[in-house]
């Protein structure tokens, strides 16, 4: 427990620069080699490097080296050849490339970004160095800049006015606002303002660094402790190019394996095997589909991971067949420390081949975590990440397909809560102090565990879930929002920190449903599972000796309420799978805060008490105890109450009725939404799965755009092309609704003789249903489909041959 101790006038902040004159100086001269160009200052020389048309590389390197490395959160491939022009002027250089210029004065060597139109982008206002040689960056901010990103942060969803450190940390602390660093890092942050152009900064540093957005009336600064200031300048013009230009430089998320957008359970910890089998039956008895069953520490035999304990899981393979028989999955939790036992195999090994960390006087860092005394393998040498990988033969032999990484901050029972600074990390022959790498400890491990599975996997996807990331992290790994509390303010933070993980390029996240620690109550439990329902990431969680949190601990109400929701994320997981699809071909997140799809409606700036999942569903959990009402905000279009169907017109605020058993969710008119039906609850989305196309219809003149993706689910066979993406644009007038279908890709033998549509609510009485020839108007019947139409529910339903590459239909009332 802090005390007032805390505030002593003798503790500074961390980050506090200290005053200093020193400054780059002026640019003497500029010079390019190799794809990038020097200014060359009194001081320091500022390194310029174009990594494509719309984003630069700014390095400061203090000593005139030059030094081009990166850290590994950058793709090499991102680099391309890019046609640039310097010119000089009087006053300064620009540096010009096709969608950016850079404006660097003569004078203080300060920059300034504008577009090919030559609108400002972005204008510094200083870059320093402190007394003691920690760098900074100063960059402009208006009274109507917005800022968002920043990874895994507390707050709301605009971090103007807040101040961060990016320092992976164990905090088992309640997460409050005030809290400035939590177990991911990404120094990755977006700039908005109204109709300006947005841009991103990231700050490749894997070290201790801060971004403050509150210090400065009109800056904000970027600083490090160790290393230089080596960032990429991000321009959009919108939000969406920024994302995608921070996704194309830090690499997407390959497509996860249909099994992981399911429902996972969890809990500190399943006991034994009894449990994990009676847990297991529960799910299938209660039809609450339920795709992963996770083991926490006590699986492991004294905590050593790589084992299981012999009394608690004496059979686990046999366990793992029926699991896997049921459809369900195990997912063993790994921690990076490896027990100080010399009869301990993976500890033998390890010391045997020198692969743990090691301080600079040359003894082994030891610290002390669930084992006791453990060693920490030193991930950032390629051989120590693929022997680690290699030891994970031991659960992949068993059938298993998926690891959670923890503790990978590293965390350590230490006063300093992690490794020792002075640890020397080998870093592939760049050796590295432990405090210019910290951050990227965990990555590294995701990376040595994702790549280790890989291998053992033969071309099915594995399955990695950590709590540590830096940048890049969505190439290797699922993050969970770590050690929340059960409470209802823990359940409306989830939401904007979600969201801003998204933003920075981790599309695939999500919190512990129901709250980790503390307790959870049957409402909240509820309330939770209804909106985690569209996290991209679905787990309930719970601690040792909380009260329990499994959907039917609180009686038939609350677990009907929880099973409902859950078979709506699984009826809903094809729509879910397509926007997992766009994320790892653009790195668009797939749930979304409504600013990304609305940049131009003021109203949605810092909205995030409410979200969308991709552009067509909006949703508006409850947050609060004891409440039946909240206002919900539904931006520009017209808008449908998937409860009711009642419709709205967007850009106003309505109040949604929401008691218990009821999360307020809207469908965007016209949307076409695949959704899996499957009554066994068992449902799995695998290729030829019972898909049926959905549409809301919408008023007359509306046209909306949607999409279905397709693939086996579970290989990596979509990298050759093996998988269908249809394209959907519905299109509704007063008495004739047009719908064209368009394979993108037919990559997939079919898998099914026909395509299924449901449309809902026409305002007009369909007589004949045709589909456009080159020849002219042709019954859908005469074309080998059928339709009807259900009177009561007003839904009309088609049945297509799926022979097709391309086709229009067209409803006539
Ligand atoms: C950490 C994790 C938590 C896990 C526990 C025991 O606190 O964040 O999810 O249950 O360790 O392994």
């Amino acid at each position: 427990m802090l005390t007032s101790e805390t505030i002593h006038p003798d503790k500074g902040g961390t980050l506090t620069l200290g005053a200093s004159d020193w400054r780059i100086g002026t640019i003497l001269a500029a010079d390019e080699r190799e794809g990038a160009y020097y200014f060359r200052g009194e001081n320091a020389t500022l390194m310029l490097q174009p990594v494509n048309g719309s984003v630069v590389r700014v390095k400061l390197l203090p000593d005139h080296r030059e030094d081009k490395h990166t850290t590994i959160a950058v793709q090499p491939e991102a680099f391309v050849p890019v046609a640039s022009l310097l010119t000089e002027e009087p006053d300064g250089y620009r540096l010009a490339l096709p969608e950016v210029t850079v404006a660097i004065r003569k004078e203080n060597a300060l920059l300034a970004f504008y577009t090919a139109a030559g609108e400002l982008i972005s204008d510094e206002a200083g870059l320093y160095r402190s007394g003691r040689g920690q760098y900074g960056c100063r960059k402009r901010m208006e009274p109507d800049s917005h800022v968002y990103g920043l990874g895994e942060k507390t707050g709301f969803l605009d971090k103007k006015g807040e101040k961060y450190d990016m320092w992976n940390s164990d905090v088992y602390d309640p997460h409050v606002p005030e809290i400035e660093a939590l177990y991911v890092s990404i120094p990755f942050l977006i700039h908005f303002r109204y109709d300006k152009p947005a841009y991103g900064i990231f700050l490749d540093n894997p070290g201790r660094c801060s971004f403050d957005m509150r210090s400065g009336n009109d800056s904000y600064t970027f600083q490090t402790t160790s290393g230089t200031i080596d960032y990429y300048f991000v321009s959009g013009p919108d939000m969406k190019s920024v994302i995608q230009g921070y996704s194309r430089l830090t690499g997407t998320m390959d497509l996860p394996p249909a099994w992981a957008i399911g429902y996972h359970q969890s809990r500190y910890s399943y006991m034994s095997q009894e449990e994990v089998m009676t847990l297991a039956w529960t799910f299938r008895e209660k039809q609450i589909p339920c795709d992963v069953i996770y083991l926490d520490i006590h699986y492991m035999d004294e905590y050593r991971v790589f084992t299981f304990d012999p009394v608690r899981f004496p059979r686990p393979q046999a366990m793992i067949e029926e699991l896997k028989a049921m459809g369900i999955r195990i997912v063993p939790i790994v921690d990076p420390g490896v027990k100080k036992d010399p009869s301990y195999a993976a500890y033998r090994e390890g010391i045997r081949s020198d692969y743990f960390c090691r301080k600079l006087e040359g003894e082994l860092f030891i610290g002390n975590v669930w084992p006791g005394a453990s060693a920490f393998p030193d991930f950032t040498e390629e051989e120590v990440r693929s022997w680690w990988g290699e030891q994970h033969r031991f659960y992949t032999d068993m059938g298993i397909h998926g690891i959670w990484n923890d503790m990978n901050e590293p965390a350590v029972f230490n006063e300093s809560k992690t490794m020792d600074l002075d640890v020397v990390h080998r870093n592939d022959g760049r050796p590295k102090m432990h405090h210019e790498v910290h951050n990227l400890y965990g990555m590294l491990m995701s990376m040595a565990t994702q790549q280790g599975l890989k291998q053992q996997l033969d071309g099915e996807r594995p399955f990695v879930l950590t709590r540590a990331g830096y940048a890049g992290i969505q190439k290797y790994a699922a993050t969970w929002t770590g050690d929340n509390r059960s409470f209802w303010e823990h359940l409306a933070m989830s939401i904007p920190m979600v969201l801003n993980l998204g933003l920075s390029g981790q599309p695939f996240s999500g919190p512990d449903i129901g709250g980790f620690a503390h307790h959870t109550s049957p409402e909240l439990l509820a309330r939770w599972t209804q909106a985690g329902a569209f996290y991209p990431y679905c787990r309930n969680h719970s601690v040792l000796e909380s009260i329990r949190q499994e959907p039917w601990v609180f009686g038939p109400e609350i677990e009907d309420i929880c099973r409902t929701y859950i078979r709506l994320r699984y009826s809903l997981l094809p729509y879910l799978y397509t926007l997992f699809h766009e994320a790892h071909e653009t790195g668009l997140p797939v749930m979304r805060p409504l600013i990304l799809e609305y940049p131009h409606d003021r109203q949605v700036y810092n909205c995030c008490d409410q979200f969308l999942v991709g552009q067509d569903l909006l949703v508006a959990p409850i947050l609060r105890p004891s409440t039946e009402y909240r206002t919900v905000y539904l931006p520009a279009g017209e808008w449908i109450d998937y409860w009711s169907g009642e419709r709205f017109a967007g850009g106003q605020h309505v109040m949604a009725h929401a008691p218990l058993e009821r999360m307020p969710i809207y469908v965007r008119a016209g949307a076409v939404i695949a959704e899996l039906r499957d009554e066994s609850w068992k449902p799995v989305l695998d290729a030829g799965a019972q898909i049926v196309l959905t549409i809301r219809s919408a008023q007359a003149g509306t046209r909306v755009t949607g999409r279905w993706y397709e693939d086996d689910a579970s290989t990596y066979a979509y990298e050759q092309g093996t998988y269908n993406l249809l394209e959907v644009a519905s299109a509704f007038d007063e008495d004739a609704m047009t719908l064209d279908l368009r394979y993108l890709s037919k990559g997939m033998p079919n898998q099914r003789a026909t395509m299924e549509i449901e449309v809902n609510d026409l305002n007009f009485v369909p007589k004949q249903l045709l589909v456009v020839t080159s020849e002219g108007d042709v019954e859908l019947e005469a074309q080998g489909g059928s339709w009807s139409l259900d009177a009561a529910s007003s839904k009309l339903k088609l049945v297509l041959s799926n022979a097709f590459e391309a086709i229009t239909i067209k409803a006539v009332g």
